[in-house]
């Protein structure tokens, strides 16, 4: 890719501009990505230094101490009043000085805004004080960005050679004096796991989905020829699915859906899942089966297997092995395997996806794959690649897959 002069990034960002005006799928993302490309063909590297090492990192500790005192739910809940610094100071239990200084560097990072004397949030930071992106938030700073302030380190360790794949010895295990698998680890240090599953539900929240229209076609490959047969069948079953957020998008989606849909995760993350659900909620739209996907899949004969960012986390063996455990389990001309993943590409690389494969990096020592790389380890399991879907702004792509 040649570097763009600031005259072609600025006529690419006004065609952006009208693709966003006429609500274009991708042209949100595409003026994000052009911006980004304008700050580095405008900045100097004193500039670049000044963003990338001080005002970014003290931007994120701010904001991990912001929800220790929950800063953006007081802004939020202020509404338009606002607080001023002494009355957020005294809600907060910060003292006012620090408290200004810390806040002000929020305001010259647009991430709050100062006006009339007080405090006011803004749609981003009131959207950052949920729940799910309050525990993101916990998550990257607690547990990833520690993973990556390791890198050079580590890398100088192994005289820059690449850890040994899905090694127990890598940039995480490094980082937090660990010998156990980040999923193991997360279990053992309280309240790692919480904020790793709020962090999955929430890393793409917002984005198109797998099962919005113009994606994948659910109504051609999954509901037209769904065996209505057998009154109990199972349509879709959600492998390692987390704490279902794929699923109950899913059942937004197509409320009609025909056929019962299962959640299956590790028995601690279906555990957690039926000890949070009030008594008062409306059942829910799946049924939730803990289930180790390193042994034969239960659930036979179901039209669709879908896996979510699953084997991306394993290297080429474990990722075969997880997929044979499927193959038993699959009816040949009716059952598909869905992976839903990076496909990476080196001639148009998204920061989506690079930064995702530098967080496999660090915390389970593989990578993200390409198509060629995809299908290689599909055929390893004896399945086969029907197609690959994608949409525009989306980092993953829907592999469709079935029995070869
Ligand atoms: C990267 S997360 C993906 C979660 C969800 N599919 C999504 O995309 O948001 C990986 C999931 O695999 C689950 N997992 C890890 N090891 C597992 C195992 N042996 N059996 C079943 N699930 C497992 C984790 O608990 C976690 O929910």
């Amino acid at each position: 890719m040649a570097n763009p002069s600031v005259s072609t990034i600025l006529e690419d960002l006004a065609a952006a501009g009208k693709a966003y005006d006429q609500a274009e799928p991708g042209a949100r993302e595409a003026l994000i990505d052009r911006s980004r490309a304008l700050v580095a063909a405008l900045e100097m590297p004193s500039e670049f230094i000044q963003r990338s090492f001080w005002a970014e990192p003290a931007l994120s500790a701010i904001i991990r101490i912001a929800v220790d005192v929950k800063l953006f739910q007081l802004l939020r809940d202020a509404g338009e009043a606002g607080l001023s610094a002494s009355a957020l100071a005294a809600k907060t239990g910060v003292d006012v000085v620090l408290l200004q200084r810390l806040t002000r560097h929020l305001v010259a990072m647009y991430l709050i805004s100062f006006h009339h004397g007080a405090f006011h949030g803004t749609p981003l930071s009131d959207q950052l004080a949920a729940d799910n992106y309050q525990d993101s938030i916990s998550f990257c700073y607690d547990t990833a960005r520690p993973s990556f302030n390791h890198f050079p380190t580590f890398f100088q360790n192994t005289h820059y050679h690449s850890p040994p794949v899905g090694s127990l010895n890598g940039p995480f295990q490094s980082a937090h004096r660990t010998p156990l698998h980040f999923f193991d680890w997360l279990v053992a240090h309280p309240p790692n796991l919480p904020h790793f599953d709020s962090f999955m539900s929430a890393y793409r929240a917002g984005k198109a989905n797998w099962c919005d229209r113009g994606f994948y076609p659910v109504a051609d490959r999954l509901i037209a020829g769904f065996d209505t047969t057998n009154g109990d069948g199972v349509l879709l079953v959600d492998v390692g699915g987390g704490r279902g957020h794929d699923m109950t998008i899913f059942t937004q989606q197509h409320p009609t859906h025909p056929g019962r849909i299962i959640l299956q995760d590790r028995e601690p993350v279906i555990a957690a899942l039926d000890a949070s659900a009030a008594p008062t909620t409306s059942p829910r739209a799946f049924t939730a089966q803990a289930h180790d996907f390193f042994t034969p899949q239960p659930v036979a004969g179901a039209r669709a297997y879908y896996l979510h960012s699953i084997l991306h986390d394993w290297d080429d063996a474990r990722a075969t092995h997880i997929l044979r455990n499927l193959v038993p389990a699959l009816r040949r001309g009716y059952s598909r395997v869905l992976l839903n993943e990076i496909v990476v590409r080196d001639d148009r690389p998204t920061l989506a996806a690079t930064s995702m494969d530098l967080m496999m990096l660090a915390h389970f020592a593989v990578r993200e794959r390409s198509a060629a790389e995809w299908r290689a380890i599909l055929a390893a399991a004896g399945l086969r690649v029907v197609q690959i879907y994608s949409y525009p702004g989306v980092a993953e792509s829907l592999i469709e897959a079935e029995l070869a």
